[in-house]
């Protein structure tokens, strides 16, 4: 017998108003409707398209749209989508040219920027279109929610595979929606940064900042000067063996970003946090004698030395060789913390180490303290505050200068802080970061008097003080993560913690599909 399925709420309180407003519409029918999908981020305009539903068969294939051009990479889109069903459902589902039940189509939408799709989904046809190979692959992520959880999953699931047909127009708020890793505190392999990147780019993020160097680790080889990596990047937090990535390792992290659209971002912070460089190479301290490795946790001990001209040569050699493997049009030189550079020195050395990252041709960013200095044209600054005077007014004062802000305020969008008292792991000192208080701010108003267009986004940071691995990383960033994307993809007038905390309950299981490892939110209903 098929049982009528209800809707979990009263269809009265949901129509109530559309039917006021159409008469005449007809009432949806729920018979074979599945369960409203929960999508994250919330699309900028999504109907239901009733009595239609697409079923997902042994014989589906995904045919690919696109001119000449685009065509390589709209492949590539429509084969990681293939490859992810393959798993999950074991059909074939082939991707061909011009045809299939599923369409990647990269002609139209061309109103909806480089980041927009259209989507529809109905009973004969799914059709995602976009005018970028990246439209398309933001379109992709959406369908992937709107498929069944176990469509996630690595190993074949039985069926069936339905999606209830809807129509969807979507792109991005900000241009920056990112997340940073601290890869220095605690190294983390190549495997662990992709696994990383994968679960960030189902929410829509493009970009990945990778705190490359701190006090406790430089993680990348520089040719140039190579102890840096070798012996500065042997160590970690608690005095385990370190790592660092080679060129051909980093490379490699890049070109997979990249392939799930996400730019990476690296950074060398300075002039603090510098211990592991000032380590290696005993001529960047102002004494000229080379301190010990660090393993602890403390900030603001370290700087590089602001009146030896070998500083300067160093940047430039550390900068050029980083914005060589850089694709992306962005370098952090970090900035923060510097309690050991008096502040003239600080102004001196940052006016200078700007100027050489803006002459390998990339922008320059840093974290909100370099609102104090010389900003070349097209620089970022980085809000890492908690609603303090001091850390608004620089971050005023760097868009007064004509910089871009990114918001990353500590007591809301830093994934390292615990969400009660009882967490594991993580840090509280911008005090305790509930999923509600990681998703309950406005990144336009959160600082008063900054220009709504001096907003270039938001980022979620995660440092690794107290994460010594994938697992605890993704303890701390999920369910916080997903919020934080969603703030920077949604629309202002979107953002409700109630309707986000039913969409997020829906997750849940596809986190469990992905085998992530979640903090399970008491104040959440996951299913
Ligand atoms: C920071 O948290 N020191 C940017």
């Amino acid at each position: 017998m098929t049982r009528l399925r209800r809707p979990r709420r009263p269809l009265i309180g949901l129509l109530t108003a559309a039917l006021l407003a159409t008469p005449l519409l007809a009432i949806p029918t729920t018979a074979h409707a599945a369960p409203a999908p929960a999508l994250i981020p919330k699309p900028v305009s999504q109907q239901a398209l009733s009595g239609e539903t697409f079923t997902l068969k042994s014989s589906t294939a995904v045919g690919v749209i696109a001119s000449p051009d685009k065509r390589v990479a709209a492949t590539k889109v429509a084969e990681q989508l293939s490859a992810q069903l393959r798993r999950s459902t074991g059909f074939a589902v082939p991707v061909v040219a011009d045809a299939g039940a599923i369409k990647l189509s990269t002609n139209g939408a061309s109103s909806l920027g480089a980041e927009g799709y259209q989507l529809r989904v109905d009973r004969a046809a799914i059709t995602v279109t976009a005018a970028t190979p990246e439209g398309l692959f933001r379109g992709v992520t959406t369908l992937r929610q709107l498929l069944p959880a176990k469509a996630d999953a690595a190993t074949p699931q039985g069926g069936p595979w339905q999606i209830a047909g809807t129509s969807i127009s979507d792109s991005p708020r900000f241009a920056y929606r990112g997340t940073m890793l601290d890869v220095s505190r605690h190294f983390f392999s190549v495997a662990e940064v992709k696994r990383y990147i994968d679960l960030a780019s189902l929410y829509k993020l493009n970009k990945l900042h990778l705190h490359l160097a701190d006090d406790q680790g430089w993680r990348l080889q520089v040719d140039s000067w190579p102890r840096l990596a070798t012996y500065g990047g042997s160590l970690e937090v608690g005095g385990t063996p370190g790592g660092y990535y080679t060129k051909a390792d980093f490379a490699e992290i890049v070109r997979y970003a990249a392939e799930r659209y996400l730019t990476v971002i690296p950074e060398i912070d300075t002039p603090g946090h510098t211990n592991a460089a000032l380590a290696s190479y005993a001529e960047l301290n102002c004494n000229g004698v080379a301190p010990a490795l660090y393993t602890g946790t403390n900030v603001g001990f370290s700087s590089l030395c602001v009146s030896k001209p070998v500083t300067y040569t160093f940047l430039a050699d550390v900068f050029g060789e980083i914005a060589a493997q850089t694709p992306g049009d962005i370098v952090h030189l970090g900035g923060d913390e510097a309690h050991s550079t008096p502040h003239a020195d600080y102004v001196t050395f940052l006016n200078k180490a700007s100027t050489i990252v803006a002459n390998t041709g990339k922008k320059v960013m840093g974290w909100h303290e370099i609102g104090d200095t010389a900003l070349p044209a097209g620089s970022i600054v980085q809000y890492w505050g908690t609603d303090d005077t001091k850390s608004r007014d620089l971050a005023r004062k760097a868009a007064t200068k004509g910089a871009k802000i990114v918001m990353s305020p500590a007591n809301r969008a830093y994934l390292d802080m615990k969400y009660n008292r009882d967490t594991p792991y993580g840090l509280d000192w911008a005090g305790l970061v509930s999923v509600e208080k990681a998703y309950s701010w406005n990144p336009t108003t959160l600082i008063p008097n900054l220009p709504e267009s001096a907003v270039a986004g938001v980022e979620a940071p995660l440092w690794s003080e107290t994460l010594d691995n994938i697992d605890k990383v993704e303890f701390m960033a999920f369910p916080r993560l997903p919020g934080v994307a969603e703030l920077g993809w949604s629309s202002a007038s979107a953002l409700n913690w109630t309707a986000y905390k039913d969409r997020l309950a829906g997750q849940g299981s596809r986190w469990d599909a992905l085998s992530v490892n979640f903090y399970r939110a008491p104040e959440i209903a996951w299913r």
